[in-house]
């Protein structure tokens, strides 16, 4: 099948071809998940969609609608016994995952795991040792890394054009009393910490590699209290790298709308050799001309040399990320990184973030809980230590 098939008011989005050696893959949790669904079917060559579970009979009905030649169940062991299923991929409420990602481990199986991974060190410890005992691979689905402006960011700090990043800042702010009334266990399970700055925090991980120390302050908005959040839904991070590069995170999911001066994404590097700032959702990629091309044409003021450009991938990306919806969800991202690590897993190469990066940064995310909570800097060392790693 060269291009999906059509979807009213779309346009078709070019479908690869399916890989010969290609996985299938069980989703469980179908709300998020049901994106994911629609990402494996109409986006992804090396991974496709085999089997959906959820215990909302409702939400089956409304996968199944879309998607009826699958298999859909609400039994977990029953999708887990299933050996068309090469990867299972979890999107259930965050107090799950542990519990859906080692039983699908013990069932022989991969997976991909939705932000965060866990919630808790307990947790934390649980799925790391059952990684290892089972010897079975996992991606987090962090959704950020792999939408198009902070892709094309990554691969040009890969080139070298930033130089070293020397300070990296980063947020997520949204408000989230949709969110609440759609999932109330985001209000009384869990922390903002683990839900909305696991963006933020992940992207400093990824840039300025293992953090040493965080000092971190949070609060909780009028909206969350409305709701009943039980940690902090507003937070200012301070992290210094073992490298000694520094960064700060920032998030807010009770505030009131954004005005448009800014992304509820965005990620700005400041390195040695060049600037740039990625944006979620409007799809900009900005940056500095990379100082090698600044220098072949050096002498007096040369715009093309010195300027700064900026990448507008909203239109021509649309369709791909966002189904065409104005602003829609992580079509785009959650193929990108399923087809990924489907892809890694059918050719033995390496790709991140793995299990390990993925509990490291949930080590960072209790640092900062921690932090804000005691009012004081903490190291992350001895997190890590606590959980194994
Ligand atoms: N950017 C991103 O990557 C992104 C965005 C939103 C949510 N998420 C994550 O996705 C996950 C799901 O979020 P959501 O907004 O879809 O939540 P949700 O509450 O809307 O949906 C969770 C679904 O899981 C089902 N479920 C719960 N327990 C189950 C079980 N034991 N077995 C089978 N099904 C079960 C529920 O019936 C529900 O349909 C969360 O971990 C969230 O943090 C990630």
């Amino acid at each position: 099948m060269g291009l999906i098939e059509h979807i009213p008011g779309t346009q078709p989005v070019i479908k690869p071809p399916r890989h010969p050696k290609a996985i299938g893959v069980g989703v469980v949790g179908l709300h998020e998940g049901r994106t994911l669904l629609m990402a494996l079917a109409t986006r992804c060559g090396h991974v496709y969609p085999v089997a959906g579970c959820d215990l909302s009979g409702e939400k089956i009905e409304a996968s199944r609608r879309e998607w009826p030649g699958l298999f859909y169940t609400n039994d977990y062991d029953a999708m887990l016994a299933r050996p068309d299923v090469g990867i299972v991929a979890i999107y259930t409420p965050d107090s799950e995952h542990a519990g859906h990602i080692i039983k699908a481990f013990e069932a022989g199986k991969d997976v991909i795991c939705t932000k965060p991974i866990v919630n808790s060190l307990d947790a934390a410890r649980l799925v790391l040792e059952a990684g290892r005992r089972t010897g079975r691979k996992l991606i987090v689905g962090q959704s950020t890394r792999f939408f198009e402006p902070f892709r094309r960011q990554r691969a040009a700090f890969e080139r070298g054009e930033f130089g070293d990043v020397e300070l990296a800042d980063a947020h997520y702010i949204h408000r989230m009393d949709w969110y609440y009334r759609k999932s109330p266990w985001a209000a009384t399970d869990t922390d903002w910490v683990f839900l909305g700055l696991s963006h933020p925090l992940d992207l400093l991980r990824w840039y300025l590699g293992s953090i040493r120390s965080v000092q971190a302050i949070g609060s909780r908005s009028k909206m969350g209290r409305e709701f009943g959040v039980k940690g902090r839904d507003v937070y200012v991070v301070n992290v210094e790298a073992v490298s000694g590069a520094i960064g700060r995170a920032m998030g807010h999911y009770g505030c009131h709308e954004l005005p448009r001066a800014r992304n509820c994404i965005e990620l700005m590097l400041y390195g040695s050799a060049g600037s740039s700032l990625a944006q979620y959702h409007d799809m900009r990629y900005i940056h500095t001309t990379p100082e090698t091309d600044a220098k072949e044409s050096a002498g007096g003021f040369d715009p093309g040399a010195l300027g700064e450009v900026v990448e507008d991938y909203l239109y021509a990306g649309r369709q791909y990320y966002f189904n065409s919806e104005v602003h829609g969800m992580h079509y785009g991202e959650f193929a990108n990184y399923a087809d990924y690590f489907g892809r890694a897993l059918i050719e033995g190469a390496p790709y991140l973030p793995n299990l390990e990066e993925g509990i490291e940064t949930l080590c960072l995310m209790e640092a900062v809980r921690q932090s804000a909570e005691a009012r004081q800097p903490v190291e992350v060392g001895p997190i890590l230590q606590s959980v194994g790693l």
